[in-house]
């Protein structure tokens, strides 16, 4: 039967312990801090460790979810993980997390939408709950870049660090609430702007395909810039009239995190000031699918989103994807306390006749054996901070 309405009830994230600094970076490649913080907003990004994946990266933030929802993983219908960098092609991640969290009932499948991969899941979620097929979808937005990026290359490098972040999407016999405006867009023009050429169908894995470093992301930063300032206010503001509202009615916007200029524009775009944006790529740079579900977790747990908010969730990827979602937040932030009883730890089941090869891109291992993280002096650990170009 479809409820009265569908609603987030859970919401959790997690990042690992690693961080790379700028100053780091300058260690592998010809860039600067200076550089970086002014084209970017980015100041350091997290790099998860040698025994975790994706799939664990997702369940931890996925369990956190599962217990802000009030709610034990056998309740959770579908589990949907939104990557662009799985553990394997196949089976899905979704998979994975699936045994990983301890559930034995649900479905479970990856959504592949690039960086608007969460907001794409997102929209997913409320469609199966909003039809009274499943009352509890499990969203996840989960990726490890670091091991799909080539550590020469200065254009993509400094731009992305690895995370999760997830939801409970519910149903409820209260009406009201929810998901009321999306947007989703696919402009295949931007098919070559962000990809990763071997590895498929078209381009099989082979010693020349490695030669080649066609196994590592590739990016024109420009064309994407521009995609990103043109599409970001025009997909919110859809999604934000869809639900009959005004500008003047949003609460909080959270834009996938890629560039605080980016989100700078958004801001413009849409005639609303910085105060409106949720910011947090200083500290985690482009964490691409689960950017959004890290800055949700966050906004809520911060105490910037409050019963009856009106937010709006936007995002732009690779191929070119683009999403946006306005809905009106119901859940208790306080609720977000529960995720402190669940630890960041999570583990999949190893195959029994296979090992993985070191899993640590040899160049970005030497620059983290060489010494602890430069701290950094103006942030305040757990408190995000605003990214500000100087
Ligand atoms: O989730 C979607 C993922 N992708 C994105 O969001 C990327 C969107 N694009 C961007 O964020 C920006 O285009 C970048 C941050 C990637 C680049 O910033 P930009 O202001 O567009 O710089 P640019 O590409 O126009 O390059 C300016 C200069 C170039 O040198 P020349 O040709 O002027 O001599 C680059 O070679 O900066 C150089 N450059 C760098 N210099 C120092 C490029 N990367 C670096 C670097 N450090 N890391």
């Amino acid at each position: 039967m479809a409820p009265a309405s569908v609603r987030i009830t859970g919401w959790g994230m997690y990042a690992p312990e690693r961080v790379l600094t700028n100053a780091d970076l300058e260690k592998l490649v010809d860039t600067s801090d200076e550089w970086i913080r002014s084209r970017t907003g980015i100041r350091e990004r997290r790099v998860a460790a040698p025994h975790e994946s994706t799939a664990t990266l997702a369940a931890v933030a996925g369990k956190r979810a599962i217990a802000v929802a009030g709610l034990a993983p056998d309740d959770i219908d579908l589990i949907l993980v939104a990557t662009l960098t799985p553990d394997y092609w196949m089976p899905s991640t979704a998979a994975l997390v699936k045994e990983a969290i301890g559930n034995r009932t649900a479905a479970a499948m990856d959504v592949m939408a690039a960086c608007s991969g969460f907001v794409y899941a997102y929209a997913t979620a409320d469609s199966f709950v909003r039809s009274g097929m499943y009352r509890n979808v499990l969203v996840c937005g989960a990726e490890l870049l670091t091991r799909f990026l080539d550590f020469s290359d200065r254009n993509t490098c400094i731009l992305f660090g690895d995370g999760a972040g997830a939801v409970v999407v519910s149903a409820s016999d209260e009406p009201g609430g929810g998901m009321g405006g999306l947007e989703l867009t696919t402009d295949p023009d931007g098919a070559y702007m962000i990809w990763l050429p071997s590895g498929g169908s078209r381009s099989p894995v082979s010693g020349e395909t490695v030669r080649r470093g066609e196994h590592f992301i590739r990016m024109e930063g420009r064309e994407t810039y521009r995609f990103a300032t043109k599409t970001l206010a025009t997909s919110a503001l859809k999604a934000i009239e869809r639900a009959g509202w005004t500008l003047d009615q949003i609460d909080l916007v959270i834009p996938h995190q890629a560039n605080i200029r980016i989100i700078e524009s958004v801001a413009k775009g849409l005639g609303m000031s910085m105060d409106k944006m949720f910011v947090n790529v200083d500290r985690y740079g482009n964490t691409s699918a689960a950017s959004v579900g890290i800055a949700l977790a966050e906004a809520v747990d911060s105490g910037r989103i409050k019963v009856g908010d009106r937010i709006v969730f936007v995002a732009f990827g690779a191929g070119f994807t683009s999403g946006a979602v306005a809905l009106e937040w119901t859940a208790d932030p306080l609720n977000g306390r529960r995720a402190a009883s669940v630890e960041p730890v999570a583990s999949v089941r190893a195959p029994l006749d296979w090992d993985s090869v070191d899993p640590m891109p040899p160049r970005l291992m030497a620059v983290l054996e060489s010494g602890p993280p430069v701290p950094l002096d103006d942030v305040v650990p757990g408190e995000p901070e605003h990214a500000r170009v100087p």
